[in-house]
C-alpha cells in the first residue's frame, strides 16, 4: 500500500511513524514532511506543494497513491478531499463541506444547539455595535470567539466587558483574523476540567479512541498565554467509562448523525474538545483531524495498525474494526524554543537524541527540527516531544521527565508538570 501524508510537524512524525510500522505499507510519501519523518524507513518526500491541492492530487494520481492521510485541518477546510475525489483519489478526511464543523465555529454550534447537543450557550454577530450592545445582557466572563480558521488564536476568553468589547473589536472592526473574523460568536464561559475526546467515523459507525489531555498554555499550572500545546497524555482518567460513554451517547454520535442528515456525511477523525462540567461533559469545539500534540501519546499506545483502521473508514467499514491499546499510561512532554509562543529563534543544535534511540519505552517525536551533516536543530516553536510509557500515570511522567533531562538545546523550555492532573486524580 502506497501513502501520502500532508502536513511536517509533531502530530505527522507520530502518524508517519505508526503507518510505516505498518506491513501493509509499502511506501509513505511525504508533503512535504520534516528530516524527521524522511528518516523513517519506507518515508519519501513527494517535493510537491502542501498548498496547491490540484498539484497533489495530480501527483497523488500519478504515483497511484491508495491512501491520503491529512495531519493540519488547512487542507480539509480549503477541500482537499473533494478535490482528491475527481479522480477517484482516497481520503481519509472529511469532504470541504464536512470540515466546517471546524471551519466554522457558527456552522458547528449552530448544528449543536439545533440538535439539543450539549455546549455553551452563544449568539452570533457580524456587526460590532449589535455586539457590543448585546454584550450588556452577558454577565463576565464571556468567550469571544471568531468564526472562522485563526491559527488557535481566535478565542478570546474575558473576565470583564470591556475585554470583550476589545476582543470584539479587533475581530470586526480591525479585522485581525481577516474573513475569518467577519463574524463572531459570543458565548457562556464554562467551568470544569477539559479533554480531548478523538474518534474515527465512517460517516455512521462511531470508533473512539483513548482519551487524552491536552495542556495548552505555556507555563506549570495552567498559567501563562496559549500556545498550540505544551504536553499531553493518555489516557484522561477524567474521561473514565462513564463519562465516555455519556460523550459518545450524547456528543459523537448525535454529530455524525446530525451531519449525515444534513446530506454532509463527516468521514475522518472527529476531535471534540471537551470541558467536563458539574452538569456534564459539553462541546467546546470540534476539529476534524488528530490533534497535536495528543496523538503522539495516543499512537504510542496504540496496538492495533493505524492505515488498516483509516482504510476501513475511508471504505465504510468501520462496523468490524477493534481497536487494541496498550494499557499503560503514555505522556507527551514538549520542549519548545525559548520565547516560544512568542518570538523565538531558530538553528540552536539539539544535543542529546541519541541517547535515547532504540529504547522500547521512550520515543521522540520532532515538531521543529532540521538535521544538518548529520547533527540536529532547532527549526520551529515547538521542537519537540518526549513520549513515554509506563504502568500508571507517575511511572509515565517520571519516565519522559528522566528522558527529556538527556535533551539540550540553547533556551530551551518545558512544562514540569505534564501528566499532573492524571496523578493527583483520586
Ligand atoms: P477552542 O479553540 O474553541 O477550543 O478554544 C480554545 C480554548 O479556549 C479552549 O481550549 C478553552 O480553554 C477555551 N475556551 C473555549 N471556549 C470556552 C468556553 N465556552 N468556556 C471556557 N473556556 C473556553
Ligand atoms: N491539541 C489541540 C489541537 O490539536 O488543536
Amino acid at each position: 500500500m502506497k501513502i501520502l501524508l500532508v502536513g511536517s510537524g509533531g502530530r505527522e512524525h507520530a502518524m508517519a511513524w505508526k503507518i510505516t510500522s505498518s506491513p501493509m505499507v509499502d511506501e509513505l510519501l511525504c508533503v512535504p514532511g520534516s528530516d524527521a519523518i524522511l528518516s523513517l524507513p519506507k518515508a519519501k518526500n513527494s517535493g510537491v506543494d502542501q498548498g496547491d491541492l490540484v498539484a497533489l492530487a495530480d501527483y497523488a494520481s500519478k504515483q497511484c497513491v491508495d491512501l491520503t492521510v491529512i495531519g493540519p485541518e488547512a487542507p480539509l477546510v480549503d477541500g482537499i478531499t473533494d478535490e482528491f475525489a475527481k479522480r477517484g483519489l482516497k481520503v481519509f478526511g472529511p469532504s470541504k463541506r464536512a470540515a466546517m464543523l471546524e471551519g466554522s465555529k457558527i456552522f458547528c454550534k449552530e448544528l449543536l444547539l439545533r440538535n439539543n447537543i450539549p455546549t455553551a450557550g452563544a449568539e452570533f454577530y457580524d456587526d460590532y455595535e449589535k455586539a457590543a450592545s448585546a454584550l450588556e445582557n452577558w454577565e463576565p466572563p464571556v468567550v469571544v470567539k471568531a468564526d472562522g480558521l485563526a491559527a488557535g488564536k481566535g478565542v478570546v476568553v474575558c473576565d470583564t466587558r470591556d475585554k470583550a468589547r476589545e476582543a470584539l473589536k479587533s475581530m470586526l472592526v480591525d479585522k485581525t483574523f481577516g474573513a475569518a473574523g467577519e463574524r463572531v460568536i459570543i458565548e457562556e464561559c464554562l467551568v470544569g476540567e477539559e479533554a480531548s475526546f478523538i474518534a474515527i467515523t465512517d460517516g455512521e459507525v462511531v470508533l473512539p479512541l483513548a482519551g487524552s489531555q491536552d495542556h495548552k498554555r505555556v507555563d506549570d499550572g495552567d498559567k501563562g498565554p496559549n500556545t498550540g500545546g505544551m504536553g499531553a497524555y493518555s489516557p484522561a482518567p477524567v474521561l473514565d467509562k462513564a463519562m465516555s460513554s455519556r460523550v459518545y451517547e450524547e456528543i459523537m454520535l448525535p454529530t455524525v448523525r446530525a451531519m449525515a442528515a444534513l446530506g454532509t456525511p463527516f468521514m475522518g477523525t472527529l476531535y471534540a474538545g471537551l470541558m467536563i462540567t458539574g452538569e456534564g461533559p459539553k462541546v467546546l469545539e470540534f476539529n476534524v483531524r488528530f490533534g497535536d500534540p495528543e496523538t503522539q501519546p495516543l499512537l504510542f499506545r496504540l496496538e492495533s495498525d493505524l492505515a488498516s483502521i483509516m482504510s476501513a473508514a475511508v471504505d465504510g467499514g468501520l462496523k468490524k474494526t477493534k481497536i487494541k491499546w496498550n494499557p499503560q499510561t503514555a505522556v507527551c512532554v514538549v520542549a519548545a524554543s525559548g520565547g516560544y509562543p512568542g518570538h523565538y529563534d531558530k538553528g540552536k543544535e539539539i544535543t542529546g537524541l541519541g541517547e535515547l534511540e532504540g529504547l522500547d519505552d521512550v520515543y521522540v517525536f520532532h515538531a521543529g527540527t532540521k538535521l544538518k551533516d548529520g547533527r540536529w536543530y532547532t527549526n520551529g516553536g515547538r521542537v519537540l516531544g518526549v513520549t513515554a510509557r509506563g504502568q500508571g500515570a507517575r511511572t509515565a511522567v517520571e519516565k519522559a521527565y528522566l528522558a527529556m533531562q538527556k535533551i539540550k538545546f540553547e533556551g530551551m523550555h518545558f512544562r514540569k508538570d505534564i501528566g499532573k492532573k492524571a496523578i493527583e486524580r483520586p
